[in-house]
């Protein structure tokens, strides 16, 4: 969603703001802007559009400046323009903000002022932030960062925020509450990021801003923090847990495509120190503390949005299948509405890649508010997530920046499934024999997944197929329903083609009606128990002469036989089998964008971090 860059120091600004905007772009938006302060002047420029729209609308102006703040826009309130891209100014132009999050308050703020005289340029809430800004600071004679909290002591909802004023040259305000926003400390300079990627470039050193807190940012003074009282908050400086390479394509068309081949280094990444070399402990250090928790819960309710939910749903069959506690999988959009039942001895999972989603955040909150245990399985290190949850797991994938998740899916089913075997080993619900089968089996994992991405070439020729078609079915059963539902989402979110994961059997409940000769149904077929079923449901599809696309268990000459297109991957245990099947599908899915011209990376509409509800 939104990003956020800004600088203050001895260099120039912009050309740390534009490129800063550039590494923001993976989180999806609409508009872009820049305000720039030199001798008590702000400068704006913003766009529809693209960064590169921005640069070129800038590319003749005096761009000459020391301190700067900007923004990407991803719509909410008010459609992607220019008059609606952030900054935005106060009336007399002294003030400029951009801001993350939703004033969820603005309307009767808006109201308020409005009746004050004030005028609104933008249908933007963050226009109401400015403005409000202003009015308390003319009002009641007081310095700026005492009008900004106080400000903010009004607002109802999310903010990440950086101000510039033409009073105070140099001088950068920044303020947080639940969305991100990083300091980073440079010598007798300050980059300010919605996430690490515009800093890493240029220092290590970083300051998380704590719910409430303001900063003001003055290259010859120290850093100093408050919160919205006007109370004096301890900076704590820590180290950027980030690569420049990490968030660059090494080689790759895309970051998409990126990912996917690292899903091998994602896995092992996600493995290691948490199996001793004799295999016979598997123990995830980050959940020690809470684990008697876990081991005594009569209950486990996964809460996650998206790709994360799908990773879920698989948790949820290894959960039960070698736990044998119940698990419940929830969005955690419709959770946190509907008044639960949640009782102490339920342990809450919530699962995210950015660790910033606001729907699984406010999942986790009511948990904790009704006396639950809630574990984290987060991607982003030191993300609100990992922090507001009693203990957790990272994911350790590495950054994903490509919208279209990949290898953040294996590793949390990776996660999942080590959670799971820690567990079931300590409460004697698993069988020595079968235990030792899964761990090798996932340690072998991601050799089968580089023996799947070898397949590359032949799953562009099968996207072809794809390339004109409206529809797509995918089906799946058990373990890899929840293989079928990602695999849909990743075809509809980059390829813009409408598809749908069903469980095989309930095809003939209704979607059955779909098939004729012009619908692709892509069938997880692979070895399992179910596998006589699935054979079965492919019948059904080829007698309405549906087209079978089917990922199948190497040597699999029956379900080959029947396929007008087969992708072969190698055989694992069937619980494992989601960490293989899902590759191709996103193989698949990312050929089929490409091939029909689709911005794969940044696919329309979307986020990659879904911070407002
Ligand atoms: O960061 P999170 O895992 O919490 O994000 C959840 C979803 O927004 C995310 O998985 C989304 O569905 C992706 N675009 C899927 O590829």
């Amino acid at each position: 969603m939104c990003g956020i860059v800004a600088y203050t120091g001895n260099k120039q600004a912009y050309p740390f703001l534009i490129n800063g905007l550039k590494r923001l772009e993976y989180r999806g938006y609409d508009s872009a802007g820049v305000a720039l302060l030199s001798e008590n002047q702000i400068r704006l420029y913003k766009k529809q559009g693209k960064v590169a729209d921005l640069e070129r609308f800038c590319a003749t102006e005096d761009l000459s400046a020391h301190t700067g703040i900007a923004h990407t826009r991803w719509a909410t309130h008010g459609e992607p323009n220019d008059e609606n891209a952030h900054p935005h100014l106060s009336e007399d132009g002294s003030l400029a903000l951009i801001h993350n999050g939703i004033v969820e308050n603005y309307l009767s703020l808006k109201n308020e002022l409005l009746k004050r005289g004030y005028v609104f340029k933008s249908h933007t809430d963050t226009e109401v932030l400015i403005h409000l800004i202003q009015d308390i600071r003319k009002t009641e004679q007081v310095d700026l960062v005492e009008a900004v909290q106080m400000a903010l002591s009004v607002v109802v909802g999310t903010y990440a925020l950086a101000i510039l004023s033409s009073e105070y040259s140099k001088q950068i305000i920044a303020a947080k509450k639940g969305s991100p926003l990083l300091i980073g400390l440079g010598k007798n300079e300050f980059f300010v990021g919605s996430d690490g990627a515009p800093i890493v470039e240029y220092t290590q050193k970083v300051v998380y801003l704590n719910d409430e807190e303001v900063a003001v940012l003055h290259p010859d003074k120290e850093l100093q923090i408050t919160n919205i009282r006007n109370e004096k908050q301890r900076p704590s400086i820590q180290k950027l847990e980030l690569k420049l390479e990490q968030i660059e394509k090494g080689g790759f068309e895309h970051f998409m495509l990126k990912e996917i081949f690292e899903q091998p280094k994602a896995i092992v990444d996600s493995m290691r120190g948490r199996i001793n070399t004799q295999k016979d402990v598997v123990s995830l250090g980050g959940i020690i503390e809470y684990e008697n928790k876990m081991l005594n819960a009569k209950r486990f309710i996964i809460a996650a949005c998206g790709t994360s939910w799908h990773a879920g749903l698989v948790g949820e069959h290894i959960f039960e299948s070698l736990i044998r506690v119940p698990v419940e999988v929830e969005y955690a959009s419709e959770f946190r509405y509907r008044n639960p039942i949640i009782n102490e001895d339920d342990v809450l999972i919530a699962i995210s890649q950015s660790g910033e989603t606001a729907d699984t955040l406010a999942a986790i909150e009511l948990a904790k508010r009704k006396g639950a245990t809630v574990i984290g399985i987060c991607n982003v290190v030191g993300s609100s997530i990992a922090r507001s949850t009693h203990a957790g797991s990272y994911t350790h994938a590495g950054p994903e920046i490509g919208v279209a998740s990949t290898k953040a899916f294996t590793a949390q089913v990776t996660v999942l499934t080590l959670m799971a075997l820690s567990l079931a080993r300590k409460k004697g619900t698993i069988s020595l024999s079968y235990y030792y089968q899964l761990v090798n089996g996932l340690g072998a994992i991601p050799e089968k997944i580089e023996a799947i991405l070898k397949k590359n070439d032949e799953i562009k020729e099968i996207a072809r197929y794809f390339v004109d078609k409206q529809n797509v079915i995918y089906l799946g059963r058990g373990v890899n329903f929840p293989v079928a539902l990602e695999g849909a989402l990743k075809l509809k979110e980059i390829s813009y083609i409408h598809a749908e994961g069903y469980p095989a059997a309930e095809m003939k409940h209704g979607p059955i009606a779909l098939i004729d000769e012009a619908m692709p149904v892509v069938i997880l077929a692979t070895e399992q128990e179910t596998y006589e079923k699935i054979v079965s449901n492919i019948q059904e599809v080829k007698s309405r002469r549906g087209k079978i696309i089917s990922i199948v268990s190497e040597g699999d000459e029956t379900v080959k036989n029947m396929s007008d297109f087969c992708i072969e991957i190698p055989k694992t245990e069937e619980l494992l089998s989601p960490l293989v099947a899902s590759v191709p599908l996103q193989l698949l899915a990312y050929h089929v964008a490409l091939l029909r011209g689709c911005d794969v990376d940044k696919p329309r509409n979307l986020a990659k971090s879904v911070s407002v509800e």
